[in-house]
């Protein structure tokens, strides 16, 4: 299953951002990164793989923070090709980056919608039913229901992730969302970039799942700190992608048995 949307730049244009580039800085042992920059348009989807401590979490905290040479790993990221303005950085509310960990929680002691209602109030969004959409999208991204009386605090792991996701898309209007490795946290992975691509945002994943690696555009490889190198398959992997969506399909199917509180003993089951 392929999902092809023509994202036109105009869409990034709302808040102004044509294209993020990150520049080089270096590995764990100081020694220079070998590419020449990544840029990322509108609409793409791209991967982060490689060993725990290669450096996948510092890589996307760096386009969160807009690094400029002031990390770890000395890496500069540019908005349309400059330092981006000061208020991205200061003004969470312009911020143009939603980042979602699986340590992502909401401490506000307040029910679901309240807390979306002072969201869309403080974003000035003049839409009334956006919170219900977004409670609504959230609903689509998990299988456990969030109720719009549910206090913020109560939710799980992924109901929290699905809501903070839905926000980033329809509240926040984040033009790139970065998330770290929240696909095993009970949310719908293919849903998920499914939709992230119906509203053209940008999305990059830093991920052990081969399922969301191979429906990404492009992979970057970390080692050491560093990009390793840069993969983008164009088609090449579909053969496997659609081998690994049949597994993933049982896998799910398993899961959803296993949770339920079945024994899965391969009665009526075509593995
Ligand atoms: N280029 C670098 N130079 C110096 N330190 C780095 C560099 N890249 C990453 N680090 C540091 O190495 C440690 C591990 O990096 P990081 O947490 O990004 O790994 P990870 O790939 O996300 O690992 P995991 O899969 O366990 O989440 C962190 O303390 C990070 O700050
Ligand atoms: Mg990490």
């Amino acid at each position: 299953m392929y999902f092809i949307y023509a994202c036109p730049l105009q869409i990034m244009d709302s808040c102004a951002i044509r294209e993020i580039t990150i520049l080089p800085g270096h590995d764990k042992s100081g020694r220079t990164e070998q590419f020449q920059e990544i840029v990322i348009r509108p609409g793409d989807t791209i991967s982060i793989v490689g060993p725990t401590g290669s450096g996948k979490t510092a890589f996307i905290n760096d386009i969160e923070v807009f690094a400029q040479n002031d990390t770890a790993t000395g890496r500069t990221v540019l908005v349309n090709g400059e330092i981006p303005p000061e208020e991205y950085i200061r003004d969470p509310s312009m911020k143009p980056v939603a980042l979602i960990t699986q340590n992502t929680k909401c401490l506000a002691d307040l029910s679901v919608d309240t807390f979306l209602t002072m969201h869309v109030r403080a974003r000035r969004i003049g839409n009334p039913e956006i919170v219900k959409e977004t409670i609504d999208l959230a609903n689509q991204f998990t299988g456990e229901q969030i109720q719009p009386t549910c206090r913020i605090t109560a939710l799980s792991g992924g109901q929290t992730r699905s809501l903070m996701v839905a926000d980033a898309i329809l509240i926040s209007n984040a033009p790139l969302i970065l998330l770290d490795e929240v696909e095993n946290a009970g949310i719908f992975r293919e849903k998920v970039i499914r939709v992230l691509k119906e509203h053209c945002k940008s999305v990059i994943f830093v991920t052990h799942d081969p399922l969301v690696s191979l429906l990404s555009d492009r992979r970057i490889v970390m080692r050491n700190g560093a990009v390793e190198k840069v993969l983008e398959p164009k088609g090449e992997e579909r053969q496997i992608l659609e081998f690994v969506e049949r597994i993933d399909v049982t896998l799910c199917l398993f899961r959803e048995r296993i949770r339920a509180g079945e024994l899965l003993t391969g009665q009526g089951m075509s593995v």
